[in-house]
């Protein structure tokens, strides 16, 4: 029988990882991630987060430690959650959030950029990211603006480089840049929770900051996250909070929503971030902690895809480690 012979044509820059790291499209760098930190006002020491591996909720003391490690790590960007001990349904005090903004600029400065979560969820007894009406049936859109609007300014004030509104209220990426403009905070960035999907994988950041929705009322977040059915409704909600005065644009969560990233970016110049969730997190971690899964390959296997789609940024529990296990990855 006569030999057949097929002449490679792909497989010749594939051969090692030399011509393989030549070839690439793009690189990682360790310069586009944010990492998360939990603070939270009820602890008296630092506690490890069930799910999130290397991730712990802080004191406000012990925060201060973390970012000094973490800018040793070539990390100088964070996404801060700040939990009060005390939940309300109404006259929400801010008081330890800037308390603990404060302590980070004053320690760090421009050192360090810091972004703040701006939410209900974490302060309100019900866990929902709004106040809600007399029989908790509905959550009240123009109301919760108006209190996202001062806890804006008191962020502002505290020394926030960026505010990151989580909240998915109608109205509030105009209403804070408005708010901020007129007290002369226009250098304060706003990084929106554009396009903020109800997902199923929120839960250990959830448990991170007893934020779970409890009320007999309103069982869920759908009447103000976007469906997973909605493409559409995703793409218009960031370009919406574009035109309102957005800064930088965020699809949350991120590998599950990378047609997303995609289509955005065909339709904005805006940057974008990726936000790689808590229960995204946690299941590579659990795969890992099966021996499935080479855990820094796995989660940098991750930042490929998002960056491939279009992401800016990362905000990934594992910043923290993406100087070192970018630098060992095998092409
Ligand atoms: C609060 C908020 C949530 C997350 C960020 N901000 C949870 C939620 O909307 O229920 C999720 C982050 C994560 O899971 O890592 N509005
Ligand atoms: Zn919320």
């Amino acid at each position: 029988m006569e030999k057949i012979n097929y002449p490679l044509t792909q497989r010749r820059l594939r051969t090692d990882a030399h011509i393989r790291e030549l070839t690439a499209g793009f690189h990682l760098s360790y310069k586009s991630f944010i990492q998360p930190l939990f603070v939270n006002e009820a602890l008296n020491e630092p506690i490890d987060l069930v799910g999130l591996n290397g991730v712990q909720s802080e004191t406000i003391h012990s925060v201060l430690h973390t970012i000094e490690n973490d800018i040793a790590n070539g990390i100088h960007k964070f996404l801060l959650f700040p939990v009060p001990s005390n939940k309300v349904a109404s006259h929400f005090n801010f008081s330890f959030a800037t308390k603990v903004v404060k302590a980070i600029k004053e320690q760090f400065g421009n050192d360090v950029w810091l972004a703040t979560d701006l939410c209900l969820c974490s302060y309100t007894t019900h866990g929902h990211c709004g106040i809600l009406n007399g029989d908790h049936s509905k959550l009240l859109n123009n109301k919760t603006v108006e209190v996202l609007s001062k806890y804006a300014t008191e962020l502002a004030v505290a020394g926030t480089d960026c505010i990151a509104p989580s909240d998915m209220m109608d109205g509030r990426i105009a209403a804070i840049r408005n708010i901020l403009n007129a007290l002369n905070f226009d250098d304060v960035s706003i990084m929106s929770y554009s396009s903020k999907f109800s997902s199923q994988l929120y839960g250990p950041f959830r448990d991170a900051c007893s934020s779970a929705p409890n009320t007999h009322g309103i069982k869920n977040r759908k009447s103000y996250q976007i469906s997973p059915f909605n493409t559409n409704d995703a793409v218009a909600s960031s370009l919406r909070d574009e035109e309102q005065g957005a800064d930088i644009l965020m699809v949350k969560p991120a590998a599950l929503y990378t047609d997303i990233i995609a289509a955005l970016k065909q339709k904005t110049l805006k940057p974008i971030a990726a936000y790689h969730v808590s229960g995204e997190y946690a299941a590579i971690e659990a795969m890992v902690q099966q021996g499935f899964m080479q855990r820094e390959a796995a989660h940098a296997e991750v930042w490929t895809a998002l960056v491939r789609s279009g992401a800016s940024m990362i905000i990934s529990y594992a910043s923290r480690r993406a100087q070192e296990w970018i630098e060992k990855i095998v092409y």
